[in-house]
């Protein structure tokens, strides 16, 4: 009898592309269970199953957008409106009604983000309920504006996390297998294993240590707990700190990884954009890509600064996320290449007379649309939701460009001078 030879596909959900390298950089394209995605590629974040201000039809349509995939939160869905109802909805594809590929983050991150009300054990993290908490809910959101107004003020790297205080919520604890089992429920492409985070700029090396080596004990937790790896991706995240000594602790979860290296179809990097120096950030995605194998995604958790990305995907990076463009976006600032490239603080007086569009070269609703820069600026004065949609879709659609030009540069094996380019330019923008 004539029996095909039975292979066993190790992951099902991913099929992973190199089409082009210049240096370490690479254009890829991951092929996940609701479409391709071109990389490198900026993963927009939308916390609770939306982007503010903007709906899965503008995405897809609005041309200058066209978005592969966007970024959504366990945690935040589980408090609302819980990953059973949205399981009995069909997923969140159905439930947000895109039909395109979600990630989603495990609720490792709100350890750092919401320390205050997270207790970390072997066991999980327990959440306390921000509605008893009072005064820790004043707390949380006291640092909530004053993290915003710090971002703006001088650039401090954002993570991915849209802080809001839950508007419903129980005590929630949440154990590596709780995460796996709220995104098996959600249904997201790809799902991210729990992992214990510590602040980067935390000096308690014996905390370090202790996340480093229970990272990877949860993420054998989290494998024994999938349940649909037929269609969804798990993929474990880096952490270790700012250590990357040779045997230290990126190191030892490198190693970690290694030798379970089969049963994972990509990797993030993890415990990074908390407000450590440049230099060390640099360093430590410079040492994970090149500890990481090159037959899988490379996906750098919180970043979402331009520069940055051009950098990082020089270092071999493919996959990024990060709330900075939407969220500055909600206070009026928007990006700008050209010949001053940076960001445009639309609230400022001197827009309130400038008759330009945030960019002439732009395709997006805003620039297309004819919305100058005072009409702009009068709508953000007047709290006008739409302006913030508009930038939203601006600061959207300039992510997506720089993307594609940096996919092109690698395409045409010029990465080298596209990035030095990028970064010259940003500096005379500055000066
Ligand atoms: N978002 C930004 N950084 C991290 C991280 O280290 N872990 C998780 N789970 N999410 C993140
Ligand atoms: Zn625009």
């Amino acid at each position: 009898e004539n029996v095909a030879p039975q292979f066993v596909e190790p992951h099902p959900a991913l099929t992973f592309h190199i089409h082009a390298t210049s240096g370490r950089a690479r254009y890829t394209t991951v092929h996940i269970p609701h479409g391709p995605v071109s990389t490198p590629a900026f993963m927009p974040v939308g916390t609770k199953g939306t982007l503010k201000g903007m709906t899965p039809m503008d995405i897809v349509q609005d041309g200058a957008l066209n978005n592969q995939i966007i970024l959504s939160n366990t945690y935040h869905l589980a408090l609302q409106p819980s990953t059973e109802l949205i399981r009995d909805q069909g997923g969140l594809h159905k439930f947000m009604n895109w039909d395109r590929n979600i990630l989603t983050d495990s609720g490792g991150f709100q350890m750092v983000s919401l320390l205050k009300l997270a207790e970390i054990t072997e066991e999980g993290v327990t959440f306390e309920n921000p509605f008893e908490a009072e005064s820790l809910k004043q707390d949380v959101q006291k640092k909530i504006v004053e993290e915003e107004e710090a971002h703006v003020r001088c650039g401090k790297r954002h993570s991915d996390e849209e802080t809001s205080i839950p508007t419903k919520s129980q005590r929630m604890l949440l154990r590596p297998e709780d995460s796996i089992y709220h995104q098996n429920n959600i249904g997201s492409d790809i799902i991210m294993a729990l992992d214990d985070v510590v602040s980067s700029v935390s000096d308690d090396k014996t905390r370090f240590e202790i996340a480093t080596y229970r990272t990877l004990r949860w993420l054998d937790r989290c494998f024994s707990a999938h349940r649909r790896k037929h269609d969804q991706n798990l993929f474990p995240i880096v952490q270790g700190g700012l250590d990357v000594s040779r045997g230290g602790l990126r190191d030892v979860c490198l190693a970690g990884f290694r030798i379970r290296d089969d049963s994972a179809p990509g990797y993030a990097i993890g415990g990074l954009a908390g407000g450590e120096s440049k230099d060390d950030f640099w360093k430590v995605v410079d040492h994970c890509c090149r500890a990481l194998p090159d037959n899988k995604p490379r996906y750098l958790m919180g970043v979402g600064y331009p520069l940055d990305l051009v950098v990082c995907t020089a270092m071999g990076v493919d996959m990024y996320d990060c709330v900075y463009p939407t969220r500055t976006a909600r206070f009026g600032v928007a990006f700008v290449g050209g010949e001053a490239p940076g960001t445009l603080r639309l609230k400022a007086n001197d827009c309130a007379e400038d008759y330009r569009v945030i960019d002439k070269g732009c395709g997006c609703m805003a620039c297309k649309g004819g919305y100058t820069r005072a009409r702009l600026y009068s709508m953000l004065k007047n709290d006008n939701p739409l302006a913030v949609s508009l930038v939203t879709h601006h600061n959207l659609a300039y992510m997506m460009a720089l993307n594609r030009s940096m996919r092109e540069a690698i395409k045409n094996d010029c990465y080298g001078d596209f990035a030095r380019k990028f970064v010259d330019d940003q500096f005379r923008g500055k000066a």
